[in-house]
C-alpha cells in the first residue's frame, strides 16, 4: 500500500474550502489509488467551522482519507506537506486601495511560505488559490528561499476551463474535443484567454471561429469578468468551480497532461514569451512525472501580443508594490 500523501488546505472552513476538501478525500486531486492525510489551516475563528466539516469527512467513511489534523499554527499545518492549497486570503472590501490589500495579503503570505520553507516535505507542491494570486504566490514563494521556486504556482485554471466552455458554446463543439487553449497573464481582469493556437476536434480555433469582433468584445470579456457575473447571479462568489479548478490543477500537475494538449498555470517565468523572469504568470504549459514547461516556439500574434503586454505590465506593477511594501 503506498504511503499517505499529506494535503495541506489553509481558509478550511471557507466556501471553496467546503466544496475541496470532499473531492481531496474521494481521490480526486491525485487519483484514486493515493491516500491522503489533510491537515487544514484556519484562523481562529475558522477552527470550529472547520472542526464541523471534518465531522461530515468522518462521516463520508472515504476509504483514501487517513486521518485530518485541524490548526491555527502554520508550522503544524505544514508539517511534512506534500501539496499545499493556499485558499485563504484576505478579499478586496469597498474602498480597499490595492496597497492594502497586498499589504493584508502579505500579512498572510509572507508567515505561510516561512512555514512551509521551514517545515513542508523535499517534494513540497504549491497552489495559491486565494487572490490576489499570481502575487500571493510570489510573496509565498519569496519567503520560502529552500524550496525550488518552481514549486510555487497561481490557479488560472478556472479561467482556462472558462474559456473551453465559452469556446464549446460558441462553436458547438464537445468541450473534451477543445485542446491548447492558454490563459496568459494575471488571474485578474487583464487576463488574456488565447484561442489561436487551440483546436476544436482538430481545426484551428481562431479559423473556425472567424470572428474577431466576438474574440474581442465577447469571448475575452466573458472569461476575463466571469467572476463578477457569478456574484451577480449567485449573490456568492464561486465556490465549487474554484475547487474543482484546483483539483485539475493538482492532478494534472502530479498526472500530466495529455499527448497533443497543454494546460494554463500561473509559473514563475524563465522569461519565455518576453514575461519577464520571476513573475508568476500563466502559460501554456505541458506536465509530465510532476513537472511542467512552458510550451516554447508558439507564434504570438499582435493582436495577442498587446493582451499578454498588458496583463504582464499589471504583474510587473504588484510585484513593484509588494517589493516596495518590503514583502519580497
Ligand atoms: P471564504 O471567505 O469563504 O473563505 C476564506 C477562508 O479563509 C475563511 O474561512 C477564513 O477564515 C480563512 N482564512 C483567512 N485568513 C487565513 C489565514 N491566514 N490562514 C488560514 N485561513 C485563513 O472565501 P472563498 O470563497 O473560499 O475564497 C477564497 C479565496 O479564493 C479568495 O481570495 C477568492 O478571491 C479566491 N478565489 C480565487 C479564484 C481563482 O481562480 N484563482 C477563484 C475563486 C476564488
Amino acid at each position: 500500500t503506498r504511503t499517505p500523501v499529506n494535503v495541506t488546505v489553509t481558509g478550511a472552513a471557507g466556501q471553496i474550502g467546503y466544496a475541496l476538501l470532499f473531492r481531496i478525500a474521494s481521490g480526486h486531486l491525485l487519483g484514486p489509488d493515493v491516500p491522503v492525510n489533510l491537515r487544514l489551516l484556519e484562523i481562529p475563528q475558522g477552527l470550529k467551522a472547520a472542526e464541523g466539516t471534518a465531522m461530515e469527512l468522518d462521516d463520508c467513511a472515504f476509504p483514501l482519507l487517513r486521518n485530518i489534523e485541524i490548526t491555527d499554527d502554520a508550522n503544524v499545518g505544514f508539517a511534512g506537506a506534500n501539496v499545499a492549497l493556499l485558499v485563504g486570503a484576505r478579499p478586496r472590501t469597498k474602498g480597499m486601495e490595492r496597497g492594502d490589500l497586498l499589504s493584508a495579503n502579505g500579512g498572510i503570505f509572507k508567515p505561510q511560505g516561512k512555514a512551509i520553507n521551514d517545515n513542508a516535505a523535499d517534494d513540497i507542491k504549491v497552489l495559491v488559490v486565494g487572490n490576489p494570486a499570481n502575487t500571493n504566490a510570489l510573496i509565498a514563494q519569496a519567503a520560502a528561499p529552500d524550496v525550488p521556486a518552481e514549486r510555487f504556482t497561481a490557479m488560472t485554471r478556472l479561467d482556462h476551463n472558462r474559456a473551453i466552455s465559452q469556446l464549446a458554446a460558441k462553436t458547438g463543439a464537445a468541450v473534451s474535443d477543445i485542446k491548447k487553449l492558454t490563459i496568459w497573464g494575471n488571474h485578474s481582469a487583464t487576463q488574456y484567454p488565447d484561442i489561436f493556437h487551440a483546436e476544436v476536434a482538430g481545426k484551428n480555433a481562431a479559423e473556425l471561429v472567424n470572428d474577431e469582433a466576438w474574440l474581442a468584445d465577447t469571448f475575452i470579456p466573458t472569461v476575463a469578468k466571469r467572476g463578477a457575473a457569478i456574484i451577480e447571479a449567485r449573490g456568492a462568489s464561486s465556490a465549487a468551480s474554484a475547487a474543482n479548478a484546483a483539483i485539475d490543477h493538482v492532478y494534472t500537475w502530479v498526472n500530466g497532461t495529455a499527448p497533443g494538449d497543454w494546460t494554463s498555470m500561473g509559473i514563475p517565468s524563465d522569461g519565455s514569451y518576453g514575461v519577464p523572469e520571476g513573475l508568476i504568470s500563466s502559460f501554456p504549459v505541458t506536465t509530465k512525472d510532476g513537472k511542467y514547461e512552458i510550451v516554447q516556439g508558439l507564434d504570438i500574434n499582435e493582436f495577442s501580443r498587446t493582451r499578454i503586454d498588458a496583463s504582464v505590465q499589471e504583474l510587473a506593477e504588484e510585484r513593484d508594490a509588494v517589493r516596495e511594501l518590503g514583502l519580497i
